[in-house]
């Protein structure tokens, strides 16, 4: 099948989360299976100093954005057999440091940036020398595009591919003031309440949701809980609308980059089988951050965005509380600044026991996920969540809230008391996190136990195989889901609570 996936970021070239490690693997995953995968998203100025391979499209984009036309170009990678990555090129809207934003301020210019790549996406699926039978796009920054390519329809493209929207995480929408709309050169009676409307605003990802043939979210509870008025974002009755084709698919995880054997970023390779290595990581880690070398004291860890998602405050809460214990803790994140300035007052308070790194770190993520004993995750919502997978592969027991992924991956003693994997709790609140906090500490006081968790942690297979076929069956009946009342999936339960 010749598959166009489109995203704001593609790992390695360009990430601010998941979304990229989730892009990347699956355009990977997809090529392996044997299909012919396109992946497009933009040319940001870093990437070309990162890959200097990149070659020079035969190709130019010359598109309207709003009263104007805007023009682009077109590089391309060749990653491997059957996977080709395409880079829009338009200085003005991507040359820049960041992805979205620069010091802690979005891009004033969001709505025409992203509307911009999407008017691309929609034209190569058009006009490329070998058309896409599905074109796959990822969260808001791309979710116009199928309103673009149904609107072609009227403007001579016979029978566009049908269209696949994955919801990432519902909490961004890409909501812009209502003379953006006209930045899309769509129709007026696209802008209305059953279309790109909301609440007198362009709303970009309530378009791929009224728009896309199929959508999809990345686990099968988040996909049950975005139906819900209490994690809808106000777009719950739009999902409850299109339920029937609307499929909670579980992220896989890349377990060629996200490995403990063969992995650059590790001094010291382990396996479920062999540890020595992992206490040899513990060691490495607590010497990088600037703590005592101990291995015998647990050492917790978190790596994330600082954003009120992940359930910031009440990890600064429980810590708060823990920290009088005999426990180290080691944070990576970026994010908003009243959350960094809450970790670094931590670090001061409990000096030799809290190390904070604030910014980007590839290896480091690697570093702390082998190195700790266990991962904090206490997130408010979490549509998948990638770091309690990594966390269970490298032996570190995840402790998470009960919510969206997190709850679809994590398993609890109370659960199950042989396949435990983790500690889960419920109720968001310092309190409970505290209370799962010194479960985990219960755990790490009996050695059989903790064995029992990590083994059953690194056997847990969250790979591509799986999910591959998933998106293949939504692929091959995108066409027929939006055509049939039915839709080909079950339907999604009602739950009465997240
Ligand atoms: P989200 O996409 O909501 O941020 P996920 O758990 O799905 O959450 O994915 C986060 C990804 O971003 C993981 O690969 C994680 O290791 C990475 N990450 C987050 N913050 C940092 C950071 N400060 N440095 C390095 N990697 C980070
Ligand atoms: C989003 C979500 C996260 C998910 C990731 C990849 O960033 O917040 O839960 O794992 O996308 O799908």
């Amino acid at each position: 099948m010749k598959i166009l996936l489109a995203s704001s970021e593609i790992h390695p070239f360009s990430k601010t989360g998941g979304l990229a490690d989730m892009v990347g693997a699956l355009g990977k995953a997809l090529a392996r299976a044997g299909h012919d995968v396109a992946l497009v998203t933009p040319l940001y100025g870093f990437i070309r100093a990162k890959f200097p391979n990149l070659i020079r499209e035969e190709w130019t984009f010359d598109l309207p954005l709003g009263t104007r036309r805007e023009q682009g170009g077109l590089w391309s990678l060749k990653v491997e057999q059957g996977l080709t990555v395409y880079f829009v090129e338009h200085p003005g809207f991507f040359d820049r440091q960041g992805i979205y934003f620069e010091g802690h301020i979005s891009y004033a210019d969001n709505a025409e940036r992203f509307i911009y790549f999407s008017k691309c996406v929609a034209h190569l699926a058009r006009y490329w020398p070998q058309p896409p039978e599905v074109v796959h796009l990822h969260d808001w920054q791309t979710a116009l595009v199928p309103a673009l390519m149904l609107q072609q329809r009227t403007e001579g493209w016979g029978t566009p591919p049908p269209t696949c929207l994955t919801i990432h995480n519902l909490a961004y929408q890409g909501v812009f003031p209502a003379d953006a709309f006209a930045l899309t050169n769509l129709p007026q009676e696209f802008f209305r309440p059953d279309g790109a409307e909301f609440y007198g605003q362009l709303n970009c990802l309530k378009t791929g949701i009224v728009f896309a043939d199929a959508l999809t979210t990345v686990s099968p509870r988040y996909a049950r809980e975005i139906t819900t008025e209490a994690l809808g974002c106000g777009l719950d009755d739009r999902l409850r609308q299109r339920r029937k084709q609307l499929f909670g698919i579980l992220n896989g995880v890349d377990y060629g980059e996200w490995n403990t054997a063969k992995n650059p970023y590790l001094a010291h390779p382990y396996s479920a089988a062999q540890l020595d290595g992992k206490t040899l990581c513990k060691l490495a880690l607590q010497r990088e951050m600037g703590l005592p070398e101990r291995k015998e004291v647990p050492l917790f860890g978190t790596i994330s965005r600082l954003a009120e998602q992940k359930g910031v405050d009440i990890e600064l809460g429980a810590l708060e509380e823990m920290l009088s214990a005999d426990i180290q803790f080691v944070l990576l994140g970026s994010g908003s600044p009243a959350f960094e300035l809450g970790y670094q007052k931590l670090q001061e308070r409990f000096p030799g026991q809290v190390a904070v790194r604030l910014g980007y770190n590839e290896g480091l993520a690697h570093r702390i996920e082998a190195g700790c004993d266990f991962f904090i995750m206490p997130s408010q919502f979490e549509p998948c969540g990638l770091n309690q997978m990594y966390s269970l592969r490298y032996g570190t027991i995840p402790i998470v809230r009960a919510t969206g992924g997190l709850d679809d991956t994590v398993t609890d003693y109370n659960q199950d008391s042989t396949r435990a994997n983790g500690v889960k709790f419920q109720e968001y609140s310092a309190r409970a996190l505290a209370k799962a906090i010194r479960k985990a500490l219960a755990i790490y006081s009996q050695p059989d136990l903790l064995h029992r968790f990590r083994r059953n942690g690194m056997k847990a297979d969250f790979s591509w195989k799986q999910t591959v076929p998933q998106y293949l069956k939504v692929y091959e009946s995108a066409q027929s889901l939006s055509a049939s009342p039915q839709g080909a999936g079950a339907p999604i339960p009602d739950i009465s609570e997240p």
